[in-house]
């Protein structure tokens, strides 16, 4: 992998509501390389919006190491972290309207964000954006003459429009059949391929590693688990995908649900070193309190 453009060390992340403390992340580690192409996967709950939110910039990590280029997320002040997100981050959302002005064109919502930053010549731009994501034909076409998938491919343009070298998408194709979904992450991309810009989408979509090269999951606000594409099939190795499971800065590793329900490990194992691993051997309750 090429030199880290995200890095993030022990995130933590709490969230206060009226006196009761939420942990959001619990000293989460990742590192994104440039021009990665990252899917996030997770339960609801464990973390991902949280996690893109910090690394938009929208919010401020509570404690750890937060780095996405240059930028130290955490001792940034009010003012550089605004500029930080205008600058260097495009975002992508579930509901498409969210970025997007329903009475303008297709055109006219592309060049808004180049327009709001002082820029000239935008309409050129806009209209290599809207090709891009292959609604050239239907630029002059207002918001709300498009389909749900098209108004996506509208916000992908839109959130492109600044020239962001990070690209977070959290639930993208939520909304969208499948056929549509297959069609976002092809301009997807196609766009990560031809720009080069590093991209986060997070998704519920199981199929999202049919469609980037590695598939991290968040659990508890952790990182649980990796799954990479194989670069080249061996003989020996079939299946297209390797799964990795992921250890914390302090070593603390998840045992994947299926294998703690087909093994029935509860509260204990016990770990035996061999040649070439460590054998992790369930402890059941009762034999634990039989021996002690
Ligand atoms: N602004 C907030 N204030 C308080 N708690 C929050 C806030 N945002 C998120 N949380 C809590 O933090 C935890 C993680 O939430 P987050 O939105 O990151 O989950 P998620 O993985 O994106 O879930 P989903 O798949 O449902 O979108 C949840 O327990 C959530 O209730
Ligand atoms: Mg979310």
């Amino acid at each position: 992998m090429s030199e880290s453009f995200i890095r993030c060390e022990s995130l933590v992340k709490i969230y206060k509501l009226s006196g009761v403390e939420v942990q959001a992340l619990q000293g989460l580690d990742l590192s994104v390389g440039q021009g990665e192409m990252l899917g996030i996967v997770g339960a609801s709950g464990s973390g991902k919006s949280t996690l893109m939110n910090i690394l938009g910039g929208l919010d401020r990590p509570t404690a750890g190491n937060a780095h996405v280029g240059q930028y130290n997320l955490l001792k940034l002040s009010d003012r550089a972290l605004t500029h930080y997100r205008r600058s260097m981050v495009g975002f992508v959302w579930q509901q498409a309207a969210r970025n997007l002005v329903p009475y303008l064109t297709a055109v006219e919502n592309v060049e808004m964000p180049m327009m709001l930053a002082g820029r000239r010549k935008t309409g050129e731009r806009a209209r290599q954006l809207l090709e891009m994501v292959g609604l050239a034909d239907r630029r002059h076409h207002r918001l709300d003459q498009l389909s749900g998938g098209e108004q996506q491919r509208v916000a992908i343009a839109v959130a492109l429009a600044d020239e962001p070298e990070l690209l977070l998408a959290d639930e993208p194709t939520g909304e969208l059949d499948n056929a549509t979904a297959q069609t976002i992450f092809d301009v997807l991309r196609t766009i990560n391929t031809s720009l080069g810009v590093t991209m986060l989408i997070v998704t519920h979509d199981p199929a999202i590693a049919q469609q980037v090269n590695r598939v991290v999951s968040v659990r508890d606000g952790k990182l649980a688990a990796e799954t990479i594409r194989r670069a080249v099939e061996t003989e020996d190795e079939t299946g297209t995908h390797v799964s990795y499971q992921m250890l914390d800065s302090a070593g603390r590793m998840q045992i994947p649900k299926e294998y703690r329900e087909h093994f029935q490990i509860k509260h204990r194992v016990i770990l035996e070193p061999q040649e070439d691993g460590i054998l992790i051997k369930p402890v059941s309750d009762e034999s634990y309190e039989q021996r002690h």
